[in-house]
Order: structure tokens, then C-alpha cells, then sequence
């Protein structure tokens, strides 16, 4: 099935989620691989990533989405604070609430992803601590577990498992 992997990427981290997807999936089916657009193909398939902005994903993916129609859509991304399933499942949950009813919602992956150095500055000087915890717990990831995760969740999309 042909498909496209779209993802928006601040600081590099989705971006090397979406690397590693592109690597593992058949390449003579991927029309297309970079940021949202006007010019991105429409694909039976779209593998969409985003980082994580304020509890859902940033407007620039959300207007992407929120275009898509008839489509089978797998949501890929990381995000700040992990902390377990439940946080990612409901970031995983807003964003796919840009999509329109008539596409098809696949299975998403979410997986933590560094935070840049000043948002720990920021937290140490208002002595939220929690935070500044979160923030030490992400600067390892995404690592070669997530990406690991990541092969594992793709290859078990449908699209791809009956290959
Ligand atoms: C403005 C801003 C808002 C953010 N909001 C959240 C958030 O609400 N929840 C979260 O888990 N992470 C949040 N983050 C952290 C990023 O989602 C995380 O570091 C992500 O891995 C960045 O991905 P990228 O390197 O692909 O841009 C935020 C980061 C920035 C810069």
C-alpha cells in the first residue's frame, strides 16, 4: 500500500522517529517523506508525527490532519513528559481529534523525547520540581528502545503485517 510519512519536528526528535520508520518500511511504497504541506501526495496510508504541544499535536500537523479524508491514518510522535500510557494514549486522543470522521484511525506510538536545556532553567527557577525531574527522565530518549517500540508498532500496523 502506498503511503506517506508527514511529520512536524521542532528540536529533531519526531524527525528521528520518522527516519527510523522510513528505514523499516518498504521503500518503493513511500511517496513522500518530509513537513506538512500543500504539496504532500494523497496516499491510501499517511503515517503522521508530530511532537507534542500543549497536550496535543502543534496547528501546523492539526490543519494537516484535519484535511485527510478517506485516508487510513497511524499517529507516530513524542512528547515531554512521560510518565506512562495513559498521558500518551490522551495526547494520542486529541490529536486524532482533528481528524475528520471519514478517515480510518490506526493504532498511534508515542514515546518520550528531550526537552530543550532552557525549559529545565525555567522549571529549576520556579522550584517545580516534579518538572525538573521529568525533564532529567527524558534527556535519554527517544533511545534504541523507543526506536525498537517504534519498528515493532510499524510492522504490526495493518497495512504492513499482511506484507
Ligand atoms: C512550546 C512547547 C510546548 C510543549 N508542550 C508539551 C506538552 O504539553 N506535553 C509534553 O509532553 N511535552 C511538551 N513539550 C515537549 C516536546 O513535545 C518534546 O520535547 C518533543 O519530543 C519535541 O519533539 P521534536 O524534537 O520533534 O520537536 C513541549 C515543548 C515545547 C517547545
Amino acid at each position: 500500500m502506498q503511503y506517506t510519512i508527514v511529520y512536524s519536528s521542532q528540536t529533531g526528535n519526531t524527525a528521528q522517529l520518522a527516519r527510523a520508520l522510513r528505514e523499516a518500511l518498504p521503500a518503493q511504497d513511500c511517496r513522500y517523506f518530509g513537513p506538512p504541506g500543500p504539496d504532500v501526495p494523497e496516499t491510501p496510508l499517511v503515517l503522521a508525527g508530530f511532537w507534542t504541544d500543549k497536550g496535543d499535536c502543534p496547528p501546523d500537523l492539526a490543519a494537516f490532519l484535519s484535511g485527510l479524508h478517506g485516508r487510513s491514518v497511524a499517529l507516530f510522535g513524542t512528547a515531554g513528559y512521560g510518565g506512562g500510557g495513559a498521558y500518551f494514549q490522551a495526547v494520542l486522543d486529541r490529536a486524532a481529534g482533528h481528524l475528520p470522521e471519514d478517515n480510518i484511525r490506526l493504532p498511534g506510538f508515542l514515546c518520550q523525547g528531550k526537552m530543550p536545556p532552557a525549559v529545565r532553567e525555567r522549571y529549576a527557577a520556579a522550584g517545580l520540581h516534579d518538572k525538573v525531574a521529568l525533564f532529567d527522565a527524558a534527556l535519554s530518549h527517544p533511545d534504541g528502545a523507543d526506536l525498537e517500540a517504534l519498528r515493532a508498532w510499524a510492522a504490526a500496523l495493518p497495512p504492513f503485517s499482511k506484507l
